[in-house]
């Protein structure tokens, strides 16, 4: 039987206030993949980013999670089967646990230290105080915090919004080993934002390339 598409984007356009920022993208992204998405500052790649988890409607065009359209989702739901990282890694007032947890506690799940420091260990955060506070934690720190965050959910589709930007290689390379072994353990499908060439060549298949709208002519 041919494996269905996880997502399924079909000719996604998007305005803000009559400003032009994405016109006509189609993509399709199957369990196990890694898509990536590049293009220059402005483009729309987070605001592509943001219409697959229907934080935004697009002007037209339609995004189907499963076979369904997100907007038929309940918005819960899917935002806990297809989890954002963002481009800013925002903490929340706290500890570093209750941030970790954080996505869990928002839809009613638990977890355990054990399985908080297992995580933490694959994305090279380990040994780390839990009961720090969050905030002080560097940008690169912050960045794997909303890494392991979104990985706790073990969505089906991960959204990453350059989320390497601020790590060393060794440190980029332990989550893409990372997030490559959850995509055959859960045949899970990820979508990519990066302006690292060498990322994009060593952990995705395929690579969508955005233009500036209000550039071109
Ligand atoms: N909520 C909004 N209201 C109005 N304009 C917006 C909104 N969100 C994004 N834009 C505009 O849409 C364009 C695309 O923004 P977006 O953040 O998607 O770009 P990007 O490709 O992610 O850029 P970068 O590489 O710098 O992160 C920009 O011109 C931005 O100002
Ligand atoms: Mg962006």
């Amino acid at each position: 039987m041919p494996d269905a598409p996880i997502l399924e984007l079909e000719k996604v356009s998007m305005a803000f206030e009559g400003k032009q920022v994405l016109r006509n993208v189609s993509l399709i992204l199957h369990h196990n993949e890694t898509y990536g998405i590049t293009g220059p500052s402005g483009c729309g790649k987070s605001t592509l980013l943001r219409i697959v988890n229907d934080l935004l409607s697009p002007t037209s065009g339609s995004v189907r999670f499963q076979e369904k359209d997100v907007r038929e989702w309940n918005p819960q739901e899917l935002r806990r089967r297809v989890v954002m990282v963002p481009q800013e890694a925002k903490m929340f007032p706290g500890t570093v646990r209750a941030n970790l947890v954080w996505g869990l506690k928002v839809h009613g799940m638990t977890t355990e230290d054990e399985q908080l420091k297992a995580i933490l260990r694959e994305v090279q955060l380990w040994p780390i105080d839990l009961d720090g506070n969050a905030e002080n934690l560097s940008g690169g720190q912050k960045q794997r915090v909303a890494i392991a965050r979104a990985l706790l959910l073990k969505p089906n589709v991960l959204l990453l919004d350059e989320p390497t930007s601020a790590l060393d290689t060794d440190s980029a390379l332990a989550v893409e080993k990372t997030i490559n072994s959850l995509l055959s353990d859960h045949q899970m499908g990820v979508l990519i934002v990066t302006h690292n060439k060498e990322q994009a060549e060593r952990f995705t298949s395929r690579v969508l390339e955005l233009e500036n709208l209000s550039e071109a002519s």
